[in-house]
């Protein structure tokens, strides 16, 4: 399995551009299924989930034409039988997607509980509360989660959580519904505004995506399109706290920096400065980087997929900094890994009491999923010394060229297999 081994205690500078936004885009190539006509998707991310978003239309009768290596033609009316397969669902929990999909074109879907990073408990009770307002029945049998409706009738529900994945469901199974669907405490985040986009420039009627009251009108038809993914917030967060943590000097490019607002708040709050222009952010850090308290909420708030970045910054600020993650039961894992780098972390239940060190020093370290992952390798890049990051195809699973993206600003990271590393080791 590949690692990264990163040289640490270099400062980035220079400038960096961010990709796709991958909660977006698997949202998106899951959602083609609802289109009546191919459709072109750019800047989609070259990353490991979207390869399998990719596989299961594929194998499900999709025909697929990469154009270039963020642009592919997407033509979903070979689909006929809606069952997705089951290893590669149960790779990633963008899956889910296809739930919604698939029901909202076939009026049903067999699917396989979906994976993705594990981050303790995921239900999906949500998403089956939506389909069922819609008019759906559901069954768990075998592992498999079988939606079954005669039709779909637009109708008013409230989710008990606020949840991306059940509305993006919930939009998705309603976009060919009958009539008026409204969807109450629904999620904001910029990947719902994204597919709800999408889906409206084909021919979809969705009012209020961004706000927490959705509707959806049904139409009959959606129109084959051309249709540019948005930038990723959470990629473009992760280098600016990079750029912070690394006390270096970073333009941020293709970004859009209204999405990033709780970020650049919170950098700010830690003495990091943020500029902000039309589509890029430039952020520099020219004295000591300052406590702070965190607490993960959902968008507009301090995002979760933010937070093992930025709780790793803070390892080095000066005092002692609190950060409150309970959107996931499970998002420290990567404490430990960061105590053998010498930071000083307690965690009790969902909160982290982090006193800043002077400096980490270089370990062996394992990912444990793809923020946490990224939140290593910033531990790397500020640390004296070497650092080794195990596991790292968590990382690519949603980071375009992390390694180059890296090395283009400053950073001296090199990908290599468990061999490279023997030979080297002797
Ligand atoms: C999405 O996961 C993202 N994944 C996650 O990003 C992100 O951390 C999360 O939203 C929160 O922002 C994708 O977009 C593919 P949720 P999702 O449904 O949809 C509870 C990353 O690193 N809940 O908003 O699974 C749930 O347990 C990944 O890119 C229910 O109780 O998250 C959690 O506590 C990791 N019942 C909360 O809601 C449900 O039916 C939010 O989950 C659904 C969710």
């Amino acid at each position: 399995m590949d690692k990264f081994v990163i040289n640490g205690g270099k400062p980035l500078h220079g400038e960096v551009s961010i990709s796709g936004a991958k909660n977006a885009a698997v949202a998106i190539v899951a959602a083609t299924i609802l289109a009546d006509e191919p459709v072109v998707l750019e800047n989609v991310p070259e990353i490991s989930d979207i390869s399998i978003c990719l596989k299961i239309l594929y194998e499900m009768g999709a025909s697929i034409k990469i154009i270039d290596k963020n642009t592919m033609r997407i033509d979903t009316r070979g689909i006929s039988d809606p069952v997705v397969p089951y290893e590669l669902a149960r790779s990633i929990r963008a899956s889910s997607y296809f739930m919604g999909t698939l029901l909202g074109r076939f009026k049903r879907a067999d699917v396989p509980p979906p994976g993705g990073c594990d981050l303790g408990d995921r239900p999906i009770d949500q998403h089956l509360k939506a389909f069922s307002a819609l008019g759906a029945k559901h069954s768990i049998d075998g592992g498999i989660v079988s939606l079954r409706a005669d039709e779909l009738i637009g109708n008013t529900f409230f989710f008990d959580k606020c949840t991306v994945g059940g509305t993006i469901n919930a939009i998705c199974a309603s976009v060919k519904a009958k009539g008026l669907t409204v969807i109450e405490n629904a999620a904001k985040e910029p990947h719902i505004v994204d597919l709800a986009n999408f889906l409206n420039s084909m021919g979809a009627n969705i009012m209020g995506a961004g706000t927490d009251v959705i509707k959806v009108r049904g139409v009959d038809f959606l129109k084959g399109i051309t249709y540019t993914v948005i930038p990723d917030q959470i990629e473009a967060g992760t280098y600016m706290v990079a750029a912070a943590a690394t006390k270096g000097n970073v333009w941020i490019k293709n970004v859009i920096p209204k999405h990033l607002e709780s970020i650049t708040a919170k950098l700010r709050a830690v003495g990091a400065t943020v500029e902000e222009f039309d589509e890029s952010v430039h952020v520099y850090v020219d004295g000591p980087l300052l406590k702070t308290t965190v607490k993960t909420l959902p968008h507009p708030g301090f995002p979760t997929d933010m937070q093992p970045q930025f709780s790793t910054l803070l390892t080095s600020a000066e005092g002692t900094s609190i950060v409150t993650d309970d959107i996931f039961d499970n998002r420290f894992r990567y404490v430990s890994e960061l105590r053998r780098m010498g930071a000083e972390i307690t965690v009790e239940g969902t909160t982290a009491v982090i006193q800043g060190v002077e400096k980490l020093t270089g370990a062996t370290v394992r990912a444990t999923d793809l923020r946490a992952g990224t939140a290593l390798v910033i531990a790397g890049l500020m640390a004296s010394g070497t650092t080794v990051v195990e596991n790292i195809f968590h990382i690519e699973r949603g980071y375009e060229n992390i390694d180059a993206k890296l090395n283009s600003i400053g950073a001296d990271i090199k990908r290599m297999s468990d061999y490279d590393i023997t030979r080297k080791i002797g």
